[in-house]
């Protein structure tokens, strides 16, 4: 049940954070071209404003307690790159979660949207991101996983809720 309320909770604060997010400010965006480059630094930038300004607060966040973690930081700002294709809006993104959790079916890009964790991971893959983005992305709603360095795993996992 208190995971349940939680997950609640993260769906209403993300959903309003989504409507009301604001494109990312220069010292924003230079802090991004800092720690992407090349076809990852393109994944990101083709995220929607919302996710990139969630992408950048999370990534601030690791930043804050692993400020020479580059890979973390990069981790941080790609875990979600899968939201952007399919792109829905954040209605439909909080019906997908809703009916997620009560195991009923849903559309083809609702679909897509509860697996983007392991779609994006997959075009990290291809973008030859770094390794720790690509295991985030593609396992970042777990708390821990085998073979991954606990604290390193916890900073990101706690920084994304
Ligand atoms: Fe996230």
């Amino acid at each position: 049940m208190t995971v349940r309320l939680n997950k609640v909770r993260h769906l209403v604060r993300r959903f309003f954070g989504h409507v009301f997010a604001r494109p990312l400010r220069p010292a924003e965006q230079d802090f991004v071209d800092g720690h992407l480059s090349g076809a990852c630094a393109e994944l990101f930038w083709l995220q929607s404003d919302a996710d990139q300004r969630h992408a950048v607060n999370t990534a601030g966040r690791v930043a804050e307690k692993l400020p020479n973690d580059r890979e973390a930081i990069e981790a941080a700002l790609l875990h979600d790159v899968g939201k952007w294709r399919p792109y829905i809006g954040p209605v439909s993104r909080s019906i997908a979660t809703i009916l997620d959790l009560a195991r009923l079916p849903m559309t083809n890009d609702m679909r897509a949207y509860r697996d983007h964790g392991p779609l994006g991971a997959l075009q990290l893959e291809a973008a030859r991101c770094g390794r720790l983005a690509v295991e985030f992305a593609r396992h970042h709603s777990t708390e821990e996983i085998d073979g991954a360095d606990a604290e390193r795993w916890k900073v990101l996992y706690e920084a994304d809720s």
